[in-house]
């Protein structure tokens, strides 16, 4: 089995001389939690400039759907390169943006009746569908949920209710944003339990926020993650979504699924709604849809996408070369990284499962496909967060060679590149365990 190889302290000096420029030049306000410099990379491993190979389990943040630099998406971009950088699909037409329309179009769960608009990044795919819904709909208020992250743009942050420090100092925010307890039933916000709860934060929406504070019909939108991500990689109840969507279409309010991180085959469907059973009328992509290149889609019903010309629009947004990588990966989604996604997925849970019952910390395992997390606690019964030791944990996991991120407060998620071997999954447990006995074993 092939593991790590960590040559010098971390960082070693070529590192360590590059984040010294860094700690100079570039925006503090980014959060790098260990001191990683990728230099090349290929599949899961990252090689740092001072000979160190990393196995990735972060995938450059459930990005790297293909893995790094795989070559038929390498490929798809040199020939792309070779033949037009940019035309800007806000004026002009080409024909990698058409082609990556129509198939997204048919991709999407629902008739295939879709239209697509094109950014950069989630933030650019939310914002969108944030203008689309009020546009389409003339209404001022919106539905979204504690622990979303939805992106850091000031209609996408407005949205977000993450964490307080990416909203400090940058309020006033967009008004009319009303946030609601999600589906997080390890912890649930009302001290029920499922299924007996009978999916009581679906009804209190109806039953109090709109008999109360917030008039449904002057609602245009809920925004809602599938799975949420940043979150804690928490999944709800199967009938959540489908619940709240009665819900929105009683009252003609639009379900949009954020989509960007739970998307493009991550959790074993091409989208996380497809697991459960429900058709949004607008979609959110980015991050998995290019392998690594810069892309945001928002996906909506051609009846909603009715804006006018000059209503919205981006010089970059979908710029060909960008288009060619996410059609490439695309195809090797279709082929076998999707189904690999779900196979892979169920082994990581099950090997993460069989470590919990004798690691006490291990409070929570849960996910779909490779959107995978595990919240640590100090105490099983209290559920006290062990955020301290869930930091130590990715530290340790780093000094070995092991590359893992933290979401929610207390979790550490698992979203390697859906091209991950079973081998590859075996040396990622073997650290992991060997960190967390450490820390709190
Ligand atoms: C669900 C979700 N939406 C939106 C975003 C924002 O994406 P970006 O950082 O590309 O703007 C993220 C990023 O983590 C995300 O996870």
């Amino acid at each position: 089995m092939k593991f790590p190889d960590i040559k010098t302290n971390l960082p070693g000096p070529n590192a360590a001389a590059l984040i010294g420029v860094d700690r100079n030049h570039v925006s503090p306000s980014y959060t790098r939690i260990y001191p990683l410099v990728a230099e090349k990379a290929e599949g899961l491993w990252i090689h740092d400039p001072d000979g160190n190979t990393f196995l990735d389990f972060t995938a450059g943040i459930a990005v790297c759907a293909t893995g790094h630099c795989h070559p038929y998406v390498v490929n798809a971009i040199k020939e792309q390169a070779n033949k037009l950088l940019h035309m800007s699909g806000t004026d002009f037409y080409y024909t990698s943006q058409i082609t990556l329309a129509e198939k997204l179009a048919h991709l999407a769960p629902g008739d295939g009746s879709n239209k697509v608009y094109f950014g950069n990044s989630g933030a650019e795919a939310v914002e969108a569908a944030f203008k689309l819904a009020r546009w389409y709909t003339k209404r001022e208020l919106n539905l979204a949920f504690f622990g979303a992250f939805h992106g850091r743009t000031m209609g996408a942050l407005s949205l977000t209710a993450s964490k307080t420090i990416q909203k400090k100092h940058y309020n006033p925010l967009i008004p009319g944003i009303t946030h609601i307890p999600y589906a997080y039933c390890y912890r649930c916000q009302y001290n029920m339990s499922y299924p007996e709860c009978g999916i009581e934060c679906v009804r209190w929406v109806e039953d109090t926020l709109f008999r109360t504070t917030v008039p449904p019909e002057e609602v245009a939108a809920i925004f809602v993650e599938p799975i949420q991500g940043e979150g804690g990689y928490i999944v709800p109840p199967p009938e959540f979504h489908r619940e709240l969507q009665k819900i929105a279409k009683k009252y003609e309010i639009l379900y949009v699924a954020d989509e960007v991180q739970s998307g493009m085959g991550r959790t074993g469907k091409m989208f996380a709604m497809e697991h459960f059973g429900v058709v949004p009328d607008i979609m959110a992509l980015a991050k998995g849809i290019a392998s690594g290149m810069p892309l945001g889609a928002m996906v909506a019903r051609s009846d909603i996408m009715v804006w006018e010309a000059g209503s919205h629009a981006s010089t970059f947004g979908g710029n060909p070369v960008s288009c060619s990588a996410a059609l490439a990966t695309i195809e090797l989604l279709e082929a076998e990284l999707m189904a690999n996604a779900k196979i892979r997925g169920e082994y990581l849970m099950t090997e993460l499962r069989e470590l919990q019952k004798s690691m006490e910390c291990m409070g929570d395992v849960r996910g779909k496909g490779l959107m995978v997390g595990v919240e640590l606690v100090k105490d099983r019964d209290t559920k006290e967060r062990a955020t301290d030791w869930r930091n130590e944990v990715i530290q340790k996991a780093f000094q070995k060679g092991l590359l893992l991120l933290g979401c929610g407060e207390n979790t550490i998620r698992f979203s390697p590149a859906l091209t991950v071997t079973v081998e590859e999954i075996d040396a990622c447990l073997s650290i992991f365990e060997e960190s967390l006995r450490e820390v709190a074993g």
